[in-house]
C-alpha cells in the first residue's frame, strides 16, 4: 500500500508495455501517464518547483506562470494547488480542450493566444506575453521549462536510472523531442553508465529541433518551432523524423490492441519502429523508448475522425486497417 498526501508524491515507474506482438520489434514502452498529473510533465514540474523553493524565489504569495502545450501546465497547476501557490498556463489555440478544463479544474488560469508572433511562430508569441508579465509584476515565477537545467536533471535523477535499473543489457533508447528535458536528461545519464546506449532522438517533420524548414504541426507536446535551447547535439547518436500521420496511425494501432496513448507516443513509436526496421540490435541487448502520456486527452482530436479527415486526409487509417486486418486474418 502507498498512501499520500500531496498528489505529486506517487508515479508509477516502472510499468513498461512490450510492443513486439503489436509492431514485430522487441521494444519496450516505458509508460509514463500514470500519476496525478497524467504526464511525464510531473517530473520536470516537480523537480523544477522544487528548485525555485530552494534558491528562494518561489514563496508564498507567488504565482507560477508557463508556457506549456498542456501537459506541463497540467502538472504545475497540480503542484501550485498542493502547495498554495498561483498558476497563469500561456498556451496557445492548439491545446486540447480537455486540457484546458484540467487546468481550469486544479485553480490554475489559462491564457491562450490566437495570434502568432512576427515569424508566424505561437511559442515566440506565448514567450513574449509570459516574458511582458513577468516584467510588470514580480509575483510571477517562470520556471522557464526551455532553458531550465532541472527540466534535464529530473529525468537524470529519475527516468534513466529507472530504466537503467530494470534493462541493464539496454542498447538502445528512443525519446522524443520537446523541451529535450527527457531525451538530455537521458542521453547524459547513459553517457556515464558503465556501457555505451545508442540516443536516438525521435522528432516529429516540421520541427527545426535538428534544423531543416518549419511545418504545421498539430500534435501537442514533441517537435519544437525553434532551437531547444537544452539541446546538445553531442549526446545524440542518431535523429529520426516522423510525419504526423504516421505518428496517428501508431497510435491507432495500439488502440486497436487496448493501449490509448497520445500523439507523442505514437511520434516514438513510429519512429522507433522505422529505426529498427534499418538498424540491428544484437539479441542480446534491449531496445527502450518512452510514452509521455495517455490517450483520453486527445479524444476530441487524434482519436476523433472529422479532426483526423479534417487535417489529414480521408485515407490517414486506411493502410493502418490493411495492416490490422491482415494481422488478425
Ligand atoms: C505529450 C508530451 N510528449 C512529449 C513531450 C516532450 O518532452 P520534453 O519536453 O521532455 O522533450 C511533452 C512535453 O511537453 C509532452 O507533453
Amino acid at each position: 500500500m502507498q498512501i499520500i498526501s500531496a498528489p505529486q508524491n506517487f508515479n508509477e515507474e516502472e510499468l513498461y508495455v512490450d510492443l513486439q506482438p503489436i509492431f514485430g520489434h522487441s521494444l519496450y514502452l516505458k509508460c509514463e501517464g500514470f500519476n496525478f498529473a497524467g504526464s511525464i510533465k510531473l517530473k520536470a514540474a516537480a523537480e523544477m518547483v522544487a528548485a525555485a523553493e530552494r534558491e528562494g524565489v518561489l514563496h508564498r504569495g507567488s504565482v507560477l506562470i508557463e508556457s506549456s502545450s498542456g501537459n506541463l501546465g497540467v502538472a504545475l497547476s497540480m503542484i501550485a494547488a498542493s502547495k498554495g501557490y498561483g498558476f497563469l498556463c500561456v498556451t496557445d489555440s492548439r491545446c486540447n480542450l480537455s486540457t484546458r478544463r484540467l487546468m481550469e479544474a486544479l485553480g490554475g488560469r489559462v491564457h491562450i493566444i490566437t495570434e502568432p508572433d512576427a515569424n508566424g511562430d505561437f511559442l515566440g508569441a506565448r514567450i513574449d506575453y509570459v516574458r511582458a508579465l513577468c516584467a510588470s509584476d514580480d509575483r510571477y515565477v517562470w520556471p522557464n521549462q526551455y532553458t531550465n537545467p532541472y527540466n534535464w536533471k529530473a529525468h537524470y535523477r529519475t527516468t534513466a536510472p529507472a530504466i537503467a535499473h530494470q534493462f541493464p543489457r539496454l542498447g538502445v533508447l528512443f525519446a522524443g523531442v520537446g523541451t529535450t528535458g527527457t531525451l538530455m536528461g537521458c542521453a547524459r545519464y547513459f553517457a556515464e553508465w558503465h556501457r555505451p546506449v545508442r540516443i536516438v532522438a525521435i522528432d516529429s517533420v516540421g520541427s527545426v529541433a535538428f534544423g531543416g524548414t518549419p511545418g504545421r504541426r498539430m500534435l501537442p507536446g514533441l517537435g519544437t518551432s525553434v532551437r531547444p535551447p537544452l539541446l546538445d547535439e553531442s549526446f545524440v547518436d542518431d535523429v529520426v523524423r516522423v510525419e504526423e500521420a504516421d505518428a496517428i496511425r501508431a497510435c491507432h494501432r495500439m488502440a486497436r490492441h487496448g493501449f490509448l496513448f497520445g500523439g507523442s507516443t505514437g511520434t516514438v513509436v513510429s519512429g522507433a519502429s522505422a529505426w529498427l526496421r534499418q538498424h540491428d540490435v544484437p539479441g542480446d541487448l534491449d531496445a527502450v523508448t518512452i510514452a509521455p502520456d495517455l490517450g483520453e486527452r486527445y479524444l476530441d482530436t487524434l482519436y476523433q475522425t472529422n479532426w483526423l479527415h479534417d487535417l489529414y486526409g480521408e485515407h490517414v487509417l486506411s493502410d493502418e486497417v490493411v495492416a490490422a486486418g491482415s494481422r488478425r486474418s
